[in-house]
């Protein structure tokens, strides 16, 4: 079997649209609760459809993100329950099956990518540093062209190149001791869209970047970092 490091894998429907309605569902609330309630009762109680429509969702986000708390509300996410019994639960599921070992879950969340205003990923591989590692990045809509979604090389490499880490950026970027060979991979970079629920499933080896986003409302993911020792 390929080793988990040199895996890239898109699996379609990882989460269902259950699944997914079910999170976003729990994100609005999460927001609206820390927002208080009161000012917003007229939309408190409506169970939104996300997937369906998220015109509701981005009024209250859009609000949320101002708030003075936002980076509280926003670090909340991860700890929601259905985080853990929804996805990690499935991803730990899928590890098993496909490696028959125990993935040990490092980082997750939610990440939110805008047109202004986001964290960039340039071109990097996952920093994990357990022998073995995967990220997870799960689509929670659909992601056309252009929406930000992510961008790989035509050859993946099966080794470690050199990385440093950025630390006004908050993100590891690959350094210039790159032979030529790896300069030209690089520059072999594509977009990938998305579906609703699709994972990449990505082993610490795989060059990967944050596409540009220059259309479409907030891009929601999640992401997973998961080791094997
Ligand atoms: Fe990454």
């Amino acid at each position: 079997m390929k080793k988990i490091n040199n895996r890239k894998s898109f699996v379609k429907n990882f989460l269902s649209k259950k699944d997914i309605n079910s999170i976003m569902q729990e994100f609005y609330f999460s927001m609206l609760n820390k927002l208080g309630n009161k000012k917003y009762r007229h939309i408190t109680n409506r169970q939104i459809d996300f997937l369906s429509d998220r015109e509701q969702f981005d009024i209250v986000y859009n609000v949320a993100k101002k708030h003075k708390n936002w980076s509280q509300i926003y670090e909340n996410f991860r700890k929601l329950p259905s985080i853990k019994k929804i996805v990690i639960k499935k991803i730990k599921k899928y590890c098993k099956l496909k490696f028959s070992s125990q993935a040990k879950v490092l980082t997750q969340g939610p990440r939110i990518h805008e047109i202004k205003n986001s964290r960039f990923f340039t071109m990097h591989q996952e920093q994990i540093k357990s022998r073995e590692g995967l990220v997870f990045f799960i689509a929670l809509h659909d992601v056309k062209k252009s929406e930000g979604g992510l961008m790989f090389v035509k050859k993946d490499l099966k080794y470690t190149i050199p990385h440093f880490r950025n630390e006004k950026e908050y993100r590891p970027e690959i350094t210039n001791s790159l032979t030529v060979d790896e300069k030209k991979i690089i520059k072999s970079k594509f977009e990938r869209k998305f579906f609703a629920g699709e994972a990449a499933i990505i082993g610490k080896h795989i060059l990967h970047e944050t596409a540009k986003k220059t259309k479409g409302p907030p891009r929601w993911s999640i992401i997973v970092r998961v080791g094997f020792n």
